[in-house]
């Protein structure tokens, strides 16, 4: 019997037109563009416009993918859509994605797994074209983070931008996908968290105490200790070495973490595709739309093995070893 793989035939991005600058935001808080260049490699972020939300974002990255592929929405038979800023509590984003595209009918599920929302999402998409359930997939990782940033607290409010990334990942006798990696650590959890939702309820501070709380210094060094095994587990997962690997499409969250990762696969920087400059950490949207970069940059050519890796809330830590 002929094994199934999954490949990406297509790739799609959005970001919203607004742009903040460092320069902007030092008339907010107490901040410089030079501590927010050294400390995390970024320079602007993309913010999201009032009314605009995340399926907004996910549905046009979505359509930019299929077009990329020559794959029509009707023909999609799931959505798996990563985000942590769903538009609303349910449905979830991936069924109001679903009726925008025109691909009513199939599975639709949103993943919750922060910032390596994507990350799971396309682990879990390529299990359901391995065991002969879907043919065509769509996988989406979008967010609108700077809903829940608080805009006077500086250790947070620098970090994080609006932005979606999808894939249409398709059955193939050929790879695509030779590994992924999905795991998560709960014992984390007040490291990196968002503390209120319908169940543990909300308060009466500002944005009904919706807002982002990290150890911003604990969580760097649990990333890059944890993403340096990830590289390690998903190179033996797939039965490859460091020099297989033509690009590095990691997390997005700081220019120095990413340094450390390539650094440990013995990569030189100019074999990172690096986004976190113009687009800062995008939470699940993040590793999509670096790829989509990539892709339409013309960086990344049909046939090279890439690496994509992310971390984030949970703690969570995913990748995925692919021939693109
Ligand atoms: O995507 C999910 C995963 N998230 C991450 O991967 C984020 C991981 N963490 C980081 O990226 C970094 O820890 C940060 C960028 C958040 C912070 O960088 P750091 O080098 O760890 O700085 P720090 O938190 O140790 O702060 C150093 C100093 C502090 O002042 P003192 O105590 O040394 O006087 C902070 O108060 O920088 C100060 N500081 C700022 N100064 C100017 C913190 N935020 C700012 C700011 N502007 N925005």
């Amino acid at each position: 019997m002929t094994s199934i793989y999954s490949r990406i035939t297509g790739t799609g991005s959005a970001l919203p037109e607004r742009i903040l600058t460092n320069a902007d935001l030092e008339k907010l808080v107490e901040t410089s563009d030079e501590w927010i260049q050294t400390r995390t490699g970024i320079r602007q972020r993309h913010v999201a416009a009032a009314g605009e939300t995340t399926g907004d974002l996910a549905t046009l990255a979505a359509q930019r993918a299929l077009e990329a592929a020559g794959v029509k929405a009707s023909d999609i038979d799931l959505i798996v859509l990563g985000t942590t800023t769903p538009d609303i509590i349910f449905p979830s984003t991936a069924c109001l994605v679903q009726h925008r595209l025109g691909a009513n009918g199939c599975a639709a599920f949103d993943v919750n797994a922060a910032c390596s929302g994507f990350m799971y999402a396309l682990g879990i998409a390529d299990k359901f074209i391995r065991s002969g359930q879907s043919k065509k997939v769509l996988v989406i990782g979008a967010e609108t983070l700077t809903r829940m940033v608080d805009w006077t607290e500086r250790e947070t409010c620098v970090l994080f931008g609006d932005g979606a990334g999808a894939v249409v990942l398709e059955a193939s006798a050929e790879p695509g996908i030779y590994a992924t990696c999905l795991h998560a650590d709960g014992g984390h959890k007040d490291l990196l968290y968002n503390p209120v939702g319908v169940s543990a309820g909300f308060t009466d501070e500002p944005n009904h105490g919706v807002r982002i709380r990290m150890s911003g210094r604990e969580v760097f060094k649990v990333a890059v200790k944890t993403l340096d095994s990830l590289v390690d587990e998903t190179l033996q997962a797939a039965g490859m070495q460091e020099s297989d690997i033509d690009w590095l499409i990691p997390h997005q969250a700081n220019l120095r973490i990413i340094e450390a990762t390539a650094k440990r696969l013995k990569m030189s920087m100019d074999r990172v595709v690096v986004t976190v400059d113009k687009h800062a950490n995008t939470s699940s949207g993040s590793v999509p739309l670096a790829l989509d970069f990539a892709v339409r940059s013309g960086k990344v050519q049909r046939g090279q093995t890439l690496l994509l890796e992310a971390f984030g809330g949970g703690f969570t830590w995913a990748s995925a070893l692919l021939r693109y």
